[in-house]
Formats: structure tokens, C-alpha cells, sequence
């Protein structure tokens, strides 16, 4: 791809893409986080963008995003869902790259924690599976991507969440290798489908976001035809 002149293979689309961390608050002044940095969900915005498609980016993440990428900043899971779940009739695919929390404080309180002398114990409660949430609603045509972080056994994994939450594709990646995943500017791993499976070589973030799109336009034309 050249940078001047773009292939616009993705006209028409409308993306909806989440990316980062989620936050679920403790009290006023702390949350429960985890280390996502949103680079990978942002990557795949600038890219939708640059090969022609409309996209709304949902975000925990306050770094800038080019001009012309709608972005809605959100915290919580379900602030991330409600955004998601409001959006998503527009939309003609969605890719959660977000790393959503998968528990949440059950009673946030309401003023500051002030320590004492005594243990503190949190009570968490599941938050809302977004992905499969809107695999279950999804309109027809739209197209459903998530990701699977794993440590261990990554296809194995990413096939089990591609089966169980019914969406079209997983990127299943290793986040325990010191150079990819979390935080990193790179990544690697195995875009898994139904049918068949797409290895994505160790790149940048940015290279892995055209491969994803690539294929994104891909499962378009398959379904189109
Ligand atoms: N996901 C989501 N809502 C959640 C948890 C995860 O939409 N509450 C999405 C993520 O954005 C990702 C996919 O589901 O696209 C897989 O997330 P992952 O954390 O790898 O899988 P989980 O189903 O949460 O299972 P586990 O963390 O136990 O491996
Ligand atoms: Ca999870």
C-alpha cells in the first residue's frame, strides 16, 4: 500500500472498532485496570480509515486518532458495551480490540477508601461478555472480529472463544512473549475461522492491522457473493 494513494477496498464499510484497556472503579479515585495500551485497535482505525472506511472508534485510550475517525471515549465495561450495543444496527462489522475487564467491582463505593489496620477485600462480580453479546444480536451482514489475549495453548483457546462467542474470526495472539502482545509496538499470532486459519508473522502493529483488514475484505466479499 501506498501511502498516497490507498487501495479504498473498504468503501462502503462502517467500523466499529474498540480498542484499550477497560477501567472498573474501586472508588472515586482508583479502578482495577490492565496493561492494554489500545495500540492494536487504533492501528486498525487508521488503517479502515486510509483504505476508504467510515469508523467509530470506542476507546478508553486518549491518545489522538487521525481526523475523520469518530471516537467515543468510554471507561467501564459497561460504558464500553452500551457504546458498542448502541452503535452496532449502523455498523457493517465490529472488531473488539479491547481488553475488557472481565470482573468488576460489585459495590464501587462511593466516597474514598480510607485505610485502616485491617485487611480490604474487594467482591467482584462478572462484567457483560460484549463480544458475544453482539454475536447473538448482530444484523445480518455485519461481520464480528474479536481478539484472544492467551499464555498458553493460543490456538486451542482462540478456537474454543470463536466457537463459543459464534463471531467470524478471532486473532488469537501470545502475550506472554517479551516482544509482542500488551503494551508492545508489535505483535503475532493466528487469525483463526471457521474453515481455515491465516498465520500473522511477527510485525508491527500497524503491518498486522492491513493483514486483519485484508481479510476483513475478504470474509466481505465471500459473504457478498
Ligand atoms: N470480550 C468482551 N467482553 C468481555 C470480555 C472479553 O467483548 N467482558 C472480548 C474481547 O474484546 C476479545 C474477546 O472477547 O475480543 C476475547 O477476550 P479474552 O479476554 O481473550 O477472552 P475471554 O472470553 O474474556 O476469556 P478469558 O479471559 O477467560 O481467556
Ligand atoms: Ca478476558
Amino acid at each position: 500500500l501506498h501511502a498516497a494513494n490507498p487501495i479504498r477496498d473498504l468503501a462502503g464499510e462502517h467500523l466499529l472498532i474498540t480498542a484499550g484497556g477497560t477501567r472498573e472503579a474501586i472508588d472515586p479515585v482508583r479502578f482495577l485496570g490492565n496493561r492494554s495500551s489500545g495500540k492494536m485497535g487504533i492501528a486498525l482505525a487508521e488503517a479502515a480509515l486510509k483504505r476508504g472506511a467510515k469508523v467509530t472508534l470506542i476507546t478508553t485510550a486518549s491518545r489522538a486518532v487521525s481526523l475523520g475517525c469518530e471516537r467515543v471515549l468510554v471507561e467501564s465495561a459497561e460504558e464500553m458495551r452500551t457504546a458498542v450495543l448502541d452503535r452496532l444496527p449502523g455498523a457493517t462489522a465490529l472488531i473488539m480490540a479491547a481488553a475488557v475487564a472481565d470482573y468488576r467491582v460489585t459495590n464501587p463505593a462511593a466516597q474514598k477508601i480510607k485505610k485502616s489496620g485491617e485487611k480490604l477485600t474487594l467482591e467482584l462480580e462478572r462484567t457483560p461478555d460484549i463480544l458475544a453479546e453482539a454475536a447473538r444480536l448482530r444484523p445480518s451482514g455485519t461481520l464480528i472480529l474479536g481478539f484472544a489475549a492467551e499464555t498458553e495453548r493460543v490456538v486451542e483457546e482462540g478456537r474454543r472463544k470463536l466457537r463459543e462467542k459464534g463471531v467470524d474470526a478471532i486473532v488469537a495472539n501470545d502475550v506472554s512473549r517479551p516482544d509482542t502482545g500488551i503494551g508492545s509496538d508489535h505483535n503475532a499470532g493466528v487469525m483463526l475461522f471457521a474453515d481455515r486459519e491465516v498465520r500473522l508473522e511477527l510485525s508491527s502493529k500497524w503491518t498486522m492491522a492491513e493483514r486483519i483488514l485484508d481479510e476483513v475484505h475478504r470474509l466481505r466479499v465471500l459473504r457478498d457473493r
